[in-house]
């Protein structure tokens, strides 16, 4: 026999610097991730700071056929558009988001339901229809933060919300990005998928002059909850 003893639970972030990134808000920008593992019960949620009212923060859906998550900045509210098959959903938290401050949004899924959370105000949102799986994992589209990428622009078929190109670019900071990807279902702090030399794996500005981007450390993380609710 041995003796055992419960060492207490503790997610602690010690020393971790969190790592944000700049989005110009230029006709072009944009940043990629990988795909959202939502399942029935999945969690992503992120941090933001901006000093304007409008703006997509982000994308992610099916392929094109119903199923897509939009999240942007409307008159500095938070607005969550979504579709799991059985018609588009919106929720709206928050006010005076643009106001130069950090702003963590969390989106929580449970079956029918889908809970938006801005600074821990939530509101929740039923989904109609008889499956609540987020399109099949194989063909979702990446997660897009800020923008789009120009390609889709002749590629609207492969966009369930063909409309979310038209929306105005995220200007501002994004940090801590959480979420489960690919076969993974234990949420995990995304990193910049690296792409074509041309980005080096940060947010690609297409076009014309290409700065430098701008990635700045910020103050320590807050500890992530990853609690999940869920049964
Ligand atoms: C969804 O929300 C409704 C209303 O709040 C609640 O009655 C129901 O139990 C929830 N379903 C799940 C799976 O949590
Ligand atoms: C979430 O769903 C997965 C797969 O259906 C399940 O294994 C897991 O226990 C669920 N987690 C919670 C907290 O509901």
């Amino acid at each position: 026999m041995h003796s055992s003893f419960a060492l207490p639970f503790l997610v602690v972030s010690l020393g971790q610097m969190a790592l944000s990134f700049v989005l110009e808000g230029s006709a072009t920008s944009y940043a990629q991730f990988r795909k959202w593992n939502a399942g029935l019960n999945g969690t992503l949620e992120f941090e933001f700071k901006t000093e304007q009212g409008n703006g997509l923060l982000l994308y992610t859906d099916d392929g094109g056929t119903y199923d897509f998550f939009e999240v942007k900045l409307v008159e500095s509210a938070l607005r969550l558009r979504y579709n799991l098959g059985g018609g588009a959903q919106i929720v709206t938290v928050g006010h005076d988001l643009g106001d130069g401050h950090w702003h963590k949004v969390q989106i929580t899924r449970c079956n029918e339901n889908t809970t938006l959370t801005v600074d821990g105000v939530s509101a929740v949102s039923t989904s109609r229809g008889k499956e609540f799986e987020f399109g099949k994992l194989a063909g979702n589209s990446d997660v897009y933060v800020g923008g789009m990428p120009s390609w889709y622009n002749s590629k609207l078929t492969l966009l369930a919300l063909p409309s979310v190109i038209f929306e105005p670019r995220f200007n501002g900071l994004i940090r801590n990005l959480v979420y489960a990807d690919g076969e993974n279902t234990v949420p995990r702090r995304q990193e910049m998928k690296s792409r074509d030399a041309k980005c080096g794996g940060f947010p690609c500005v297409e076009g014309v002059k290409r700065k430098s981007p701008r990635v700045s450390t910020e103050e320590r993380d807050s500890v992530f909850s990853v609690s999940r609710f869920c049964l």
